[in-house]
């Protein structure tokens, strides 16, 4: 039978198709997301003639060691799992400018000179990656530069210089000749990742596709790449402050939820060694308001301070402000401390932030955040060296936090002696660990 082409409408956020158009897509519920894109149909129920397909015992396999290598970057290599894997896909996304591409370069030139690595930008010259070549003080010569956008002859491209690390930057600027529609399609994405994901795993070559964010923060035809590539990072700041979060959050080689920490400074991206520092500027000044708690970010514990405003309402409502903190969350602690503890905060502004622009999204923070609010609005500094562990529940009480012990280490090693926290996980010299109940004892 021949083949023959129609015209279907594709959801360009979850690749839901409909054969017509649609303002709300049925799959994810995102409005205005369906375009028009042609396909080609092949009959499949055509027989296939190879009769030699045959299946293996799955215990029978052998599970093959994998030869991680290494970036110059230690951050970025514990965020990923060790290395990178050999023939496995990485997705990175982030806002624009946040420094994806810097991030990339750097780590190319990190890599050993003997290897041949290649960069393939569909979106700066040649010019302006050499310039950001020149500010990061490249010198490995095995980095190769291409503008070509075009999938078929990237591949061949590939076949000729057989890179070992491959960067594409973006996906989105990627097409295939096989398809209609335009660059940044779902279905050239898809065939364009595809294509490319072949050849690294036949080729054993490591492949890092930059893809854009949605307006929402998720990678642009997001959940189609995401399934497709071994690894899914997400590179994150703030634009007010230089430091920058690679989070991983999906990797078949390593674990989730794990992040490195660099900061963007003149001559590109540096590692954060200790991370607390950055959040903890000035926390032991004896201001009142300022609490410190302790979060933990994949394996990492980070010590943040919470810092907390409390002022006498001059006219109207009373104002909330949170940065950092979801809004949410303060409004229910404000409740809490207003029912369980007999603050009037109704009477009050209230102005939230956590420290360094990081956000505080874990419930562990709560008890830091009563403790902020508390001392600023009876105008009492907190004592130094004092760290709050704990969520706060409705009824005011405190409830359990996971891996306490590895957050109380690591208060200990930043000098933090005093803690408060619900249970006493592990008995340590030196630390001082209060075990609180119920907000009403500390206020
Ligand atoms: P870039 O890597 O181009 O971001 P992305 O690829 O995510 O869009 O980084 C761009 C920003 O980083 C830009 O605002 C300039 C800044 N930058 C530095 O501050 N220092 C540097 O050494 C470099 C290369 C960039
Ligand atoms: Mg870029």
């Amino acid at each position: 039978m021949k083949n023959k082409s129609k015209t279907i409408f594709v959801c360009q956020q979850c690749g839901h198709t409909s054969a017509k158009w649609l303002g709300k897509c049925p799959g994810c519920e995102s409005w205005s997301s369906f375009q028009e894109e042609i396909q080609s149909v092949k009959d499949l129920r055509k027989k296939s003639s190879n009769l030699s397909i045959k299946s293996t015992p799955l215990l029978d396999g052998k599970i093959e060691q994998y030869q991680r290598e290494k970036s110059n970057f230690e951050e970025f290599d514990r965020t990923i799992g060790g290395g990178m894997v050999p023939g496995s896909a990485i997705l990175i996304g982030g806002d624009p400018g946040i420094g994806k591409s810097t991030l990339m370069l750097q780590l190319m030139n990190g890599i050993n000179e003997n290897k041949i690595s290649l960069y393939v930008s569909g979106e700066e010259s040649h010019s302006q990656i050499l310039m950001r070549a020149n500010r990061i003080g490249a010198t490995n010569k095995g980095i190769h530069f291409s503008n070509e956008t075009n999938v078929e002859n990237l591949l061949n491209l590939f076949s000729n210089l057989k890179p070992e690390i491959i960067i594409i930057d973006s996906i989105q600027t990627l097409y295939s000749s096989e398809i209609d529609s335009i660059p940044g399609n779902i279905s050239q994405l898809r065939m364009c990742a595809n294509e490319l994901l072949r050849y690294t795993k036949e080729n054993g070559t490591t492949l890092f596709l930059i893809g854009h964010v949605t307006k929402d923060g998720s990678i642009a035809g997001p959940k189609v790449l995401e399934h497709m590539v071994d690894t899914v990072l997400y590179f994150e700041g703030d634009n007010q402050y230089d430091y920058r979060i690679l989070r991983s959050v999906k990797n078949r080689f390593g674990p989730v939820n794990e992040i490195g920490l660099f900061r963007m400074s003149e001559i590109g991206l540096e590692t954060v060694a200790n991370p607390s520092e950055l959040f903890l500027e000035n926390a032991d000044h004896q201001n009142s308001g300022n609490a410190v708690t302790a979060l933990l970010e994949g394996n990492r514990t980070i010590l943040i301070q919470v810092q907390a405003l409390v002022t006498k309402t001059q006219f109207g409502n009373p104002q909330r402000t949170a940065t950092g903190i979801d809004h949410r969350r303060m409004n229910l602690l404000l409740a809490v401390l207003e029912k369980r503890c007999g603050k009037p905060f109704a009477f009050y502004d209230v102005f939230l932030k956590a420290a360094g622009g990081l956000r505080i999204d874990e419930p562990a923070a709560d008890l830091g955040i009563c403790m902020a609010l508390i001392s600023s609005f009876e105008d009492k500094p907190l004592p130094a060296g004092t760290v709050y562990i704990g969520e706060v529940g409705l009824n005011g009480e405190i409830r359990n936090v996971n891996r306490l012990g590895e957050r109380i280490k690591e208060c200990l090693n930043l000098g933090y002696k005093n803690i408060f926290a619900p249970s006493v996980p592990i008995k340590i010299k030196d630390v001082n660990i209060k075990v609180v109940k119920n907000i009403q004892e500390l206020q």
